[in-house]
């Protein structure tokens, strides 16, 4: 099999979730629902959808309701098969079913980078994905299928962007790009962490889908602590970037589609909304009471 052939997926779980405080004080962030399934279940389901069912998270403190989440709830499953009751037992079996999920505890919250390290020994020779769990891309677009196509057409290692206000960019790491032959993609020349606007080379920000290649963890483990005190991914890339003969270098693929970043409060609303609308069970009353709604405020 070629090294650049990817079948694992790397999702971190193990942020602090501040922001969503005090939902997430005894739960992950991660186990917030979107209508009715946790934010991890769309999560996981996109790495199956892209063909990678086996699954690494990379867990911090309350991991119990995750790990739940993905095993049998037996008793919960007798009680419904009593009852004849096959539509939510479905449901109940739906994350069961899903992928082989395999978990490793981070440790302290020493940053995204340092959670990806955790990945090492599981991962071993291949590439691997990886997913923030708490970054949903919205299932009716593509983007991880097309970044595991370029990953193996090119042997770089796969960063997703997409383009945001300029004013906004401060809260994203930002990258540099040269164009290539296809207009969705980029040379990645230069990556930056969550840069002062008027220092922000460009409006494209980086968002929490990757590809990388197994020597990404090398570069990582000689990344010094960057912003914040945390070991920053992004500045692992920022090196394979600037020299691509350590790790292949990056490119970017250019993403246009509906992405959700669930960690944040009015990001999660707009998720609920945007997918309540189309659900068959639940969006004609919904859509039905928010052209109401829309008049009385
Ligand atoms: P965030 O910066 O969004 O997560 O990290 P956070 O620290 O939980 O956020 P707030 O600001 O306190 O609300 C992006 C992703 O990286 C994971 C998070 O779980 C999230 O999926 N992460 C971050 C880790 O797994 N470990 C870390 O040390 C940091």
């Amino acid at each position: 099999m070629s090294k650049f052939k990817v079948t694992k997926a790397v999702i971190p779980v193990a942020g602090m979730g501040t922001r969503f405080l005090p939902a997430t004080k005894a739960m992950p962030k991660e186990m917030l629902p979107l209508i009715d399934k946790p934010v991890i279940q769309y999560v996981v389901e996109e790495a199956v959808a892209a063909g990678l069912d086996d699954v690494l998270m990379i867990t911090g403190r309350n991991k119990n309701a995750l790990e739940n989440h993905f095993d049998r709830a037996t008793e919960l499953e007798h009680t419904l098969t009593a009852k004849g009751d096959h539509g939510k037992l479905d449901k109940v079996q739906e994350s069961t079913d899903l992928a082989n999920v395999h978990y490793v505890r981070q440790g302290d919250p020493l940053g995204l980078g340092h959670a990806v390290l955790r990945a090492k020994a599981h991962v071993a020779e291949h590439s691997f994905a990886v997913l923030l769990g708490d970054d949903v891309i919205d299932s009716r677009d593509v983007l991880l299928a097309k970044m595991l196509e370029v990953h193996e057409s090119t042997g770089s290692n796969v960063i997703a962007l997409m383009e945001v206000d300029p004013d906004q960019i401060h809260l994203y790491g930002c990258a540099s790009v040269v164009p290539t032959d296809d207009p969705d993609v980029v040379t990645i020349s230069h990556l930056v962490e969550k840069p002062k606007n008027e220092d922000a080379p460009s409006n494209l920000a980086v968002i929490g889908r990757y590809v990388l290649r197994q020597e990404m963890f090398g570069v990582l483990e000689q990344t010094a602590p960057g912003r914040g005190g945390e070991i920053q991914l992004t500045d692992a890339l920022q090196t394979a970037a600037a020299d691509p003969s350590i790790a292949g270098g990056v490119v970017g693929v250019i993403f246009k589609g509906r992405r959700y970043d669930t960690g944040d409060k009015l990001d999660f609303i707009k998720a609920t909304l945007r997918i309540g609308v189309d659900r068959s069970d639940i969006g004609e009353d919904l859509r039905a009471w928010l052209h109401d709604f829309a008049k009385e405020i």
